[in-house]
């Protein structure tokens, strides 16, 4: 079992990637099975399998199954990686995997492509560890910026379904609450297809977690009497100046949290940080179809051909963020100069917390 929601089935019963269908929570734990790379192509689209670290290795474990079926590897990487635009580890998990199954190939004389396979399952697998240890990290170091009796508003997924351990944001609310330090979840259903309702709240009562999910318009409300002392999102993915895509309607938040002074803290592995994107204004934000916001669960809500606007995503700028917290260290505030820094692998980095922030933070 790599992750909850994926599982790599070897020869003879595979190859092929066993995955929970997200899309299908909470009703029900359905299985779908890709034996194809058009399959998995077709599940990371339809966001069977999604979330940014788990994407990486999906797409890792999506050229484990071309190599294994003979297929143009190349051929494969390109269109696993093409898949969805925005997050940066979907690409970041194929290229690896692809430079492991080249590598594998040079140097082998007897059967190359079977033991260039293997190299890639064990090259998909090492990311999941590495994603499991990252978030075991990141939850250690979050923890620090979380208040006794905190009360955390989150949007969308961002725990196991999406990771090789406990996940990025929910990771840190889970250390939170071991710690006795979480007095409630507030989680925003995350429109149009409810990744907060109905898989941050399947998870969030599965670990006894006190919580309450709200229409994404309640946050303003909710900001506004107080109830809120830290809010906690995910990422897509994070520009060399900070800025941060992750799901549409993080950047409300983002802009809710500065009005209300409540600190507003990303959490990501560094993995999701790229550094070849300069700023928020060079990040591909996915546009997806219509009928997902003028249909909830296959039900129209509008006229039948009414147009949408439906980006997935959108990016919020670094003057919003309070921290970016990383498996090696926090960044704060999130600047080209400390991120730079925790990419090449150094340590805790720290600047001044804006002034606004810092008044509200332990008060
Ligand atoms: O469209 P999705 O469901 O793949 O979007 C996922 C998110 O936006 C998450 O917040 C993000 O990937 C961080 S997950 C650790």
């Amino acid at each position: 079992m790599e992750a909850p929601a994926l599982r790599w089935l070897d020869p003879p019963g595979g190859p092929a990637i066993a995955l929970l269908d997200q899309t299908r929570l909470p009703a029900e734990e359905a299985i779908v099975t890709c034996t194809d790379v058009p399959g998995l192509v077709d599940a990371i689209r339809r966001l069977v399998v999604r979330g940014a670290p788990m994407l990486g290795v999906a797409g890792a474990f999506g050229v484990a199954l071309a190599a294994y079926r003979g297929d143009d590897v190349a051929a494969a990487a390109a269109s696993i990686e093409s898949a969805r635009p925005t997050a940066v580890n979907l690409g970041w998990g194929v290229r690896r995997a692809f430079a492991a199954y080249r590598q594998a190939l040079q140097g082998q004389s007897q059967d190359p492509e079977r033991v260039a396979a293997r190299a890639v399952v064990a090259e998909a697998r090492s990311i999941a560890a590495q994603d499991a240890a990252a978030s075991a990290s990141m939850a250690r170091h979050g923890l620090a910026l979380i208040p006794p009796g905190a009360r955390v508003l989150t949007h969308c997924n961002t725990g196991a379904l999406v990771s090789g351990g406990e996940g990025t944001a929910f990771a840190v609310i889970l250390a939170a609450h071991r710690a006795g330090r979480l007095a409630k979840l507030w989680i925003d259903e995350t429109r149009p297809l409810l990744q907060g309702s109905r898989l941050t709240a399947y998870e969030a009562r599965r670990a006894g977690l006190p919580h309450a999910v709200l229409a994404d318009s309640a946050a303003a409300s909710l900001l506004a009497a107080g109830a809120v002392d830290i809010i906690l999102t995910g990422a897509d993915r994070i520009a060399a100046d900070g800025s941060v895509a992750n799901k549409v309607g993080t950047y409300s938040l983002a802009v809710l949290a500065r009005h209300h002074r409540v600190p507003f803290v990303v959490v990501a592995p560094v993995s999701t940080i790229d550094l070849d994107t300069p700023d928020g204004a060079g990040i591909e934000v996915e546009q997806r179809p219509a009928d997902e916001v003028t249909s909830v669960s296959g039900v129209p809500v509008a006229p039948a051909g009414t147009p949408a606007y439906n980006p997935a995503f959108d990016v919020t700028p670094p003057s919003l963020i309070t921290a970016i917290v990383t498996e090696r260290g926090i960044a704060r505030p999130p600047a080209a100069g400390t991120l730079r820094v925790l990419t090449a692998g150094s340590g805790k980095v720290e600047g001044p917390l804006a002034a606004a922030h810092v008044e509200r933070w332990w008060s």
